[in-house]
C-alpha cells in the first residue's frame, strides 16, 4: 500500500553570472542587462498552480531554490515566491527553506533580505579556498571572498548553513584538500557537502580535460583523510558526500533521499508524487530551456514529460535514492514508499547480503562501509530482469 510520504518544493532558478566549465546543470550565463525576474516568479507561480491538483491537502515540510545560482536573484522576488507559495500551500512551522548563494553574489544586506523574505538556511558553492584552482574551475570568486560571504550571511543572522566543496580538482594535493576542509570547519557551518569532482558529458572540461586530476587512488584517500577530519570536527557522514553537526542533516534532500516526494516548479524542475487514490507514483518535469518554459508556464506545454513509474522498475529508483544513506533503510519504509511487499526485494537482499555490501541491523537494512564504496554495484543488483 501506497502512503503519500512528506513533500518538499523544489524551486529552479536557472541564470548564472558565468558558466562554470565542470557543471552539466541547466544553467545559463546571462549575457545582457539583468534576467527577467517579475517575469520568471509570475511563470514559476502559473506552474505551481498547474501542479497543484496532484498535492491538494498536503504539508510542505521544506523548499530548496537550486540552480543555476539563485542569489542572482533580489530578495522581493524570492519573497514573491514563498509568499505565492505559501498562499497556496500549507508549510509544517519548522519547514526548512534553503537558497543556493554563488559567494561572488554576496553583497551587504543582501542575507538580511532574504532572511526577512523568509529563507532560513544557506548553501554556498564555495568548491575550494585555493585561489588558483578556483580559476581554473572558471569560478567569479576568490577564497577571501568565499569567507567574506559566510562571514556576512552570519552577522545577518543565518546559524544554518553549508558549504559545497569539491575534490580531486586539478592540481590539488592530499594536503590542498585536506587544507580545503579546515578551512570549511572553521567558518563553523551546521553542514558541508563534499563532492568528488566528476568530468560532465557536453562540459568544457570533459570536452578538453584539464591537466593534473587526481588518480582514482588518489581521489579514494581525499575522501577517506576529509571524512576523518570532519568527523573528528562533529561532521558525521550521512550520505555519499554529506556531511552534518547532530540534527543539521538537510531535511530537503533527505527527503529526496528516504524517496519522499516532491513538487519541482521552474525551468528543467523534476517533480515525483505518490498519488494515493490512484495507487501511482508519477514523475513530471519541465521544459529544461529557461526561454522555452518561461513561454509556456502553466500551460500543458511547459511539462516536458509525465510518466509513471512501473512496479517493477520502484526497487531500483528506491534503492539509487535509500543506498546513498548511511542509515540505510527498513522494509517498512521501503513497503510505505513503493507500495510493493519486502518479498519482492528479499532474495536479491540476500545476494547483496552475502557479498558483504549490506547487512541487517533488527529491522533496518544499512550498506557496509565495502557497500558505499561499490554503491553502483549494489543499485544494480535491483533493476528490473
Ligand atoms: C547548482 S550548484 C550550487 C550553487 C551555485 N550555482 C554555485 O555553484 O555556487 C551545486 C553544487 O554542485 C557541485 N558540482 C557542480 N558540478 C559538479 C561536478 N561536475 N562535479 C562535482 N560536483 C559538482 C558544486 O559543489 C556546486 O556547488
Ligand atoms: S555557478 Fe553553479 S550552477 Fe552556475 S555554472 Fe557554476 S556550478 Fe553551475
Amino acid at each position: 500500500m501506497l502512503i503519500p510520504p512528506p513533500l518538499s518544493l523544489y524551486v529552479h532558478l536557472p541564470w548564472c553570472v558565468r558558466k562554470c566549465p565542470y557543471c552539466d546543470f541547466n544553467s545559463h550565463e546571462f549575457r545582457g542587462g539583468t534576467p527577467p525576474f517579475d517575469a520568471y516568479v509570475d511563470a514559476l507561480l502559473a506552474d505551481l498552480d498547474q501542479d497543484l491538483p496532484l498535492v491538494w491537502g498536503r504539508s510542505v515540510h521544506s523548499v530548496f531554490f537550486g540552480g543555476g545560482t539563485p542569489s542572482l536573484f533580489p530578495a522581493d522576488a524570492i519573497e514573491r515566491i514563498l509568499q505565492g507559495a505559501s498562499a497556496r500551500l500549507r508549510f509544517t512551522p519548522e519547514a526548512e527553506i534553503t537558497l543556493e548563494t554563488n559567494p561572488g553574489t554576496a553583497e551587504h544586506g543582501r542575507f538580511e533580505d532574504y532572511r526577512r523574505a523568509g529563507v532560513n538556511r544557506i548553501s554556498f558553492g564555495i568548491q575550494t579556498f585555493d585561489d588558483a584552482t578556483l580559476k581554473t574551475l572558471g569560478r567569479i570568486h576568490d577564497g577571501a571572498q568565499a569567507s567574506a560571504a559566510v562571514a556576512l550571511a552570519r552577522d545577518a543572522g543565518f546559524d544554518n548553513f553549508n558549504l559545497d566543496l569539491m575534490y580531486a580538482l586539478p592540481g590539488q594535493t592530499l594536503a590542498m584538500a585536506e587544507d580545503d576542509v579546515m578551512r570549511a570547519i572553521e567558518l563553523a557551518p551546521t553542514h558541508i557537502s563534499h563532492y568528488q569532482l566528476t568530468l560532465e558529458p557536453n562540459t568544457v572540461f570533459a570536452a578538453r580535460p584539464p591537466g593534473g586530476i587526481p588518480d582514482d587512488d588518489l581521489a579514494w584517500d581525499m575522501q577517506e583523510r576529509c571524512q576523518a577530519l570532519l568527523a573528528d570536527a562533529g561532521y558525521a557522514q550521512y550520505e555519499v558526500s554529506a556531511y552534518a553537526r547532530a540534527g543539521r542533516q538537510c531535511a530537503h534532500n533527505l527527503n529526496y533521499w528516504r524517496f519522499g516526494d516532491y513538487l519541482g516548479i521552474g525551468a528543467g524542475a523534476h517533480g515525483k508524487l505518490t498519488l494515493g487514490s490512484e495507487q501511482a507514483i508519477a514523475r513530471r518535469w519541465k521544459q529544461k530551456h529557461p526561454t522555452a518554459w518561461l513561454a509556456t508556464a502553466g500551460t500543458p506545454a511547459s511539462i516536458g514529460g509525465d510518466e509513471r513509474i512501473a512496479p517493477e522498475r520502484r526497487p531500483f529508483e528506491y534503492m539509487l535514492n535509500a543506498l546513498r544513506l548511511a542509515e540505510g533503510f527498513t522494509l517498512a519504509a521501503f513497503e510505505a514508499r513503493t507500495g510493493l511487499p519486502g518479498d519482492a526485494i528479499h532474495a536479491r537482499l540476500a545476494v547483496a547480503v552475502d557479498a558483504g555490501w549490506l547487512h541487517l541491523e533488527g529491522d533496518r537494512v544499512v550498506p557496509t562501509p565495502l557497500g558505499q564504496r561499490f554503491t553502483n554495484d549494489v543499485v544494480a543488483l535491483f533493476l528490473e530482469d
